[in-house]
């Protein structure tokens, strides 16, 4: 796994608790903790939360010891992903013992999902906020101060928080998430997500823009922009009789600064256009790398999945990316073991990572979510020992596949922007290439937020090591 990750629905990231922001001089008479897990986009909603917290006098904490209040951000993804947040729960529940007036919530995925099964039935938590019901915390908050079961599970058509100035907790001062949409209109038959986030949203371009401007402002120099299905964006502007694409939006971001480096995710290969692409390839500050997620390689898994592409239409897509984009970089995820999935399928998704020979890929053994398409339709019919053994398959042609890529990588000469310093050595700094990948090189002189060039001189399988060059 690399250092720094890339997406928006990484486990490895599972549980991270949140600093205060550097610099914050306010006094704050109470302190929150935040444990947030799942995707990027669930982290930036803590980001939110966090703003929405502090204007109410609660200031981040770090350990949980010290809080009056936990809030567990939770993803419901995979059932294993439940489990855990389920694991930690448990333990907040022993700490609420001995502590009277300390209070425990449950945010996002999980709350939603769940709904008042924690409050009522399980009897874990004081608090159940849904992803988009976070502006109604502080009103939630004081009623379960007053030992009332405070819940607000609505899911909304409209909000987006396009007001709120979300808290940068745990940054490098060089990276910033920037939520554009919420919730998604698709319906892949294995995703839990369309119900959990509600219907898709885009936000107004201008707050997108003002909040990018003021990152850059502010010394950072990468935005992601982050949605489900970012290439669905659509925002109409009738005072201007405007309508901004996806490909338009990344245009705009991009004019903020040639020095701001622009990432997105997710991708849909059904909506990525030769639009995001051209946009890409005029942009040098766009960076080439497009996570697009293929899910399974035989056409007929995806169309059981819904996801209303075959996979001729996918392996198009991707020489398109190669025509336009040369030196992209392409990532994707893989499920295993999906209903029906036979060993033939199995041996079409292979060929598919073949064909794209991913940079990345984010590799998972199907795990039934109820209430989906999949859950209400079909039998989870693979046994799990098939299931995980397809899964080590396909992670290791994955293996191959990166570090082969990783090896083609030797002797070329990036431009990377500096994170800081590497967690292996004091003595080298990190960043990341156009492409996403982990460069690693010695310090010198050069600072965190710069551009230098690097020329890549050995590699391992999830790091390039080089030298910094004029
Ligand atoms: N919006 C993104 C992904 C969201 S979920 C997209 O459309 O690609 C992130 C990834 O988790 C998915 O791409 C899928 O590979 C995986 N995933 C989702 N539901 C799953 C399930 N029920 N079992 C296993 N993996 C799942
Ligand atoms: Fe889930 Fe599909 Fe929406 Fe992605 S596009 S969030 S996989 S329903
Ligand atoms: Fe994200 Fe997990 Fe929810 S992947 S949208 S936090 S189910």
């Amino acid at each position: 796994m690399l250092e720094i990750v890339d997406k928006t629905h990484d486990e490895s990231r599972q549980g991270e608790a949140v600093a205060p922001q550097a610099g914050d001089t306010r006094v704050y008479t109470k302190k929150f903790y935040i444990e947030s897990y799942g995707c990027q986009m669930n982290f930036n909603d803590s980001e939110i939360v966090a703003s929405i917290l502090n204007k109410e006098g609660f200031g981040a904490t770090r350990n949980a010891e010290e809080a009056d209040l936990v809030l567990l951000n939770t993803c419901s993804i995979r059932e294993k992903a439940e489990q855990t947040v389920r694991k930690r729960l448990t333990e907040f529940k022993k700490t609420k013992k001995n502590r009277p007036g300390f209070l425990v919530g449950v945010l996002g995925c999980m709350a939603e999902r769940l709904k008042a099964q924690f409050l009522e039935q399980e009897k874990l938590v004081d608090l159940v906020v849904g992803p988009d019901a976070y502006r109604t915390l502080p009103a939630l908050i004081e009623e379960a101060e007053t030992g009332q079961k405070a819940i607000n599970v609505l899911l909304s058509r409209e909000e987006t928080y396009a007001d709120i100035s979300p808290v940068r907790l745990n940054s490098n001062g060089v990276t910033a998430f920037v939520s554009i949409m919420r919730g998604c209109n698709n319906m892949c038959a294995f995703c839990v997500v369309p119900f959990t986030r509600g219907r898709e949203r885009s936000r107004d371009q201008y707050s997108i823009i003002a909040e990018a401007t003021d990152l850059f402002e502010n010394g950072y120099r990468e935005v992601t922009l982050l949605g489900q299905n970012v290439d669905s964006y659509y925002f109409v502007d009738e005072q201007k009789d405007e309508t901004v694409t996806f490909a338009g939006l990344l245009e705009k971001v991009a004019a903020i600064s040639p020095l701001l480096r622009i990432r997105f995710s997710t991708s849909h290969p059904k909506d990525i256009t030769d639009d995001v692409l051209f946009a890409m390839a005029r942009h040098e500050n766009i960076c080439n790398y497009i996570h697009l997620p293929v899910q399974s390689g035989s056409t007929r898994i995806l169309q059981l999945m819904n996801r209303t592409y075959t996979r001729e239409w996918y392996m198009k897509k991707v020489d398109r990316i190669r025509e336009i984009l040369p030196d992209c970089g392409l990532s994707t995820d893989i499920i295993t073991g999906f209903c029906t999935e036979t060993e033939e399928d199995h041996q079409d998704t292979l060929a598919v990572m073949e064909y794209a020979h991913y940079d990345l890929a984010y590799m998972f053994a199907y795990s039934e979510r109820p209430g989906t398409l999949a859950a209400r339709r079909y039998q989870d019919d693979v046994p799990e020992e098939v299931k995980k053994r397809r899964l080590a398959e396909v992670v290791a042609l994955h293996r191959r596949h990166t570090l082969e890529s990783m090896q083609q990588d030797v002797g070329k000469t990036f431009s990377v922007l500096i994170e800081g310093v590497s967690k292996r050595s004091e003595d080298d700094l990190f960043g990341r290439n156009d492409q996403n990948k982990v460069v690693v090189f010695p310090k010198g002189n050069h600072q965190k937020g710069t551009y230098v060039k690097v020329k890549i001189e050995a590699c391992t399988a999830g790091t390039l090591l080089g030298k910094v060059v004029d």
